[in-house]
């Protein structure tokens, strides 16, 4: 059953004290795929929420979008689109900022990898500030995707990530407190 699932996938994610920084507890997602019925649990989790839901992108963000995001999209049966750090892409892009609490950074995505009027479910492991899902939806947004929802595996609530995110929906399976 769902929730018996969503809390063996929250026992397998370790978190790590001052990491990357002091005062940051990180939440470390390579345990999860250690645990091959939580990784598997995760996967079709989200399958069973979009795999009739008409969606034609999944848009995973660097770096561990990219490890849940193409199970979903091979299941179901949508293509895959990296949105990436800036620099990396070799083809044309479009790039948006977003703020950190200290300055700002930057997502890509290729132009010409989604068409308008597809619809766009993004992907990431994890939401804090929501800054970055916010810049990825505004990629979408302006090649004319509807982007149907976000999801991340992990939600940490205190930042209010899903403020910035406007009238988007966000689905998650594990709330960090
Ligand atoms: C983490 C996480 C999200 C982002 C969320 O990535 O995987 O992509 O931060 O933060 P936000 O909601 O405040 O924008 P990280 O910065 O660790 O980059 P990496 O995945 O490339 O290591």
């Amino acid at each position: 059953d769902k929730d018996c699932r969503t809390a063996t996938i929250a026992s397998t994610i370790r978190v790590i004290p001052d990491f990357p920084k002091p005062g940051i507890l990180f939440q470390d997602i390579t345990t999860l795929l250690l645990d091959v019925k939580a990784f598997k649990d995760t996967i079709d989790l989200f399958v069973e929420r979009y795999k009739d839901k008409d969606i034609s992108v999944i848009a995973g963000i660097e770096a561990r979008g990219f490890i849940f995001g193409p199970p979903i999209a091979l299941a179901i049966g949508a293509k895959f689109v990296p949105i990436r750090k800036p620099k990396k892409l070799p083809g044309e892009v479009i790039s948006e900022e977003y703020s950190l609490e200290y300055g700002s950074d930057i997502m890509e995505m290729h132009v010409g990898a989604v068409q308008p009027g597809e619809r766009a479910l993004v992907i990431d492991d994890l939401i804090a500030t929501g800054g970055t899902l916010a810049a990825a939806i505004r990629l979408l947004e302006r090649v004319g995707a509807e982007v149907v929802e976000c999801a991340c595996v992990i939600e940490l609530p205190e930042l209010q990530g899903r403020k910035r995110l406007g009238d988007k929906p966000l689905f998650i399976l594990v709330s960090a407190v």
